[in-house]
């Protein structure tokens, strides 16, 4: 339940929906639907392996596997990296998180009546950006002080229910407004003609390795959490189905909600037919359907932007727990310590962003999401295809799984792992390159 956790956030809610609107709907949902099963999953299952195989941090974990002094350089160099990928997504991802902060408050300065508060939480501002992104940071802080076992399995469980619940209620209501059919044809009838756009490729490979927590050294980390009894090959599908179902849901109700917004005459699309503001669309179509509701649009906008704040923050701790877990094994720091001082590292890189929005946002995300993600991945699949000796993997994941020897997943997976995903990664890049 906590790497189901770390997968469903704002990813899912947030990110997905903005990656389908601007990149041409349906035809990036089969897209991304395709390359999460394909080359996502099989990705999970390396990652979550190794760290069950190691029990120890992201480092650690994949020098236990390495042979030669080379090798065990290379875990270091993709180890680390994880470590400071997942370090800067943190980074970009308190500062929307802190959006859905304010969001949540909003509806509560509006319910008593003081104006001036609702304004300055409902509008883009510096200091706004700077107060809750530093909340955020160090309510993740807070709870990864503790470690990470007290509460978060609590936390997500109760979170998912919640989470679909309120998604699919908002569905039913949307769907009966205007505009909400033209929404719902632009993201279910795919245009095949770029699907194999290379833009659109690379941009659904980095949503879905986003969505997934892959290339962080996260689901390493959590993967040395799992116990030897559980099965991992059924764990890690579940991870994936959950997160992948989520993210189709929050679609199916951003897609429509925006049209509908569209139709009651807030501007989505330029006169060119461009998505205006990326990374706010959410921002803009989900109050815009709230206010419509009258007062019971409060209570919804309240309770949607909470369990929103939630789901960010089973996210982050993941995240936090990287470079935590790392520093407090390899230099035997004090766990308490070694939070704090990370997460102030974090909020200086956060509050950076913040200041330099327009020049840096966009660009760290690409970096990480889009480049450093799937790459590290990648090389997460290299290590158990090619590195890990075939005998000692069975013998890893025939724990809590003894019948894996004779399953398909067996028959194929490290096969794959070994030729089909580096190589169809790689093919994804070369082609977004020179395509
Ligand atoms: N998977 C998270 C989401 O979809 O919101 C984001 C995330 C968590 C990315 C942890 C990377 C990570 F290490």
């Amino acid at each position: 339940m906590a790497a189901a956790g770390s997968a469903v956030g704002l990813g899912n809610i947030w990110g997905f929906p903005t990656q389908t609107a601007s990149n041409g709907g349906a035809a990036f949902l089969v897209a991304y639907l395709i390359l999460a099963f394909c080359l996502a999953y099989p990705a999970l299952m390396a990652e979550l392996t190794i760290g069950r195989h190691g029990q120890a941090n992201a480092v650690t974990s994949l020098r236990a596997i390495s042979n030669t002094k080379s090798q065990k350089q290379f875990a270091f160099i993709v180890g680390f990296g994880g470590i400071i990928c997942a370090g800067l997504i943190l980074s970009f991802y308190a500062i929307v998180a802190g959006w859905m902060i304010s969001a949540t408050l909003e509806p509560i300065a509006t319910l008593a009546g003081n104006q001036p508060i609702t304004s300055w939480l409902s509008e883009q501002s510096l200091s706004r950006n700077l107060i809750f992104t530093t909340g955020f940071i160090i309510l993740t802080v807070a709870i990864i002080s503790r470690g990470v076992e007290n509460g978060i399995e609590k936390w997500s469980k109760r979170l998912m229910p919640a989470l679909l619940s309120i998604l699919f209620a908002l569905i039913i209501y949307v769907m009966m407004q205007d505009g909400a059919m033209t929404g719902l044809k632009a993201y279910l009838v795919p245009d095949f003609s770029s699907i194999l756009n290379p833009e659109l490729l690379v941009n659904a490979l980095g949503q879905a390795f986003f969505s997934l927590s892959l290339g962080t050294s996260v689901m390493i980390i959590y993967g040395s959490y799992i116990s030897k009894k559980e099965n991992l090959v059924s764990l890690g599908a579940y991870v994936t189905l959950i997160d992948v179902f989520i993210a189709f849901v929050a679609g199916l109700l951003i897609i429509p909600a925006m049209y509908v917004a569209q139709a009651q005459g807030v501007e989505i699309f330029s006169s060119q037919g461009e998505l205006l503001s990326e990374d706010t669309l959410v921002f803009q179509v989900l109050p815009a359907l709230f206010d419509g509701m009258g007062t019971i649009g409060l209570f919804v906008g309240f309770a949607f932007f909470a369990l929103m704040s939630i789901a960010a923050l089973t996210s982050s701790i993941s995240m936090l727990e990287a470079p935590v877990s790392y520093a407090v094994e390899r230099f035997t720091l004090d766990r308490i310590k070694a939070t704090w001082l990370i997460g102030a590292i974090i909020t200086i890189v956060s509050s950076t962003i913040v200041i330099y929005f327009d020049t840096l946002f966009g660009f760290v995300i690409t970096l990480t999401t889009k480049f450093g993600q799937p790459l590290l991945g990648l090389m997460c699949c290299l290590f158990v295809g090619w590195i890990w000796y075939r005998n000692s993997l069975l013998e890893e994941i025939k724990q809590g799984c003894p019948g894996v020897a004779n399953s398909v997943f067996w028959k194929i997976w490290p096969w794959y792992i070994k030729f089909i995903c580096p190589l169809a990664i790689a093919l994804v890049f070369i082609n977004s390159i020179f395509g």
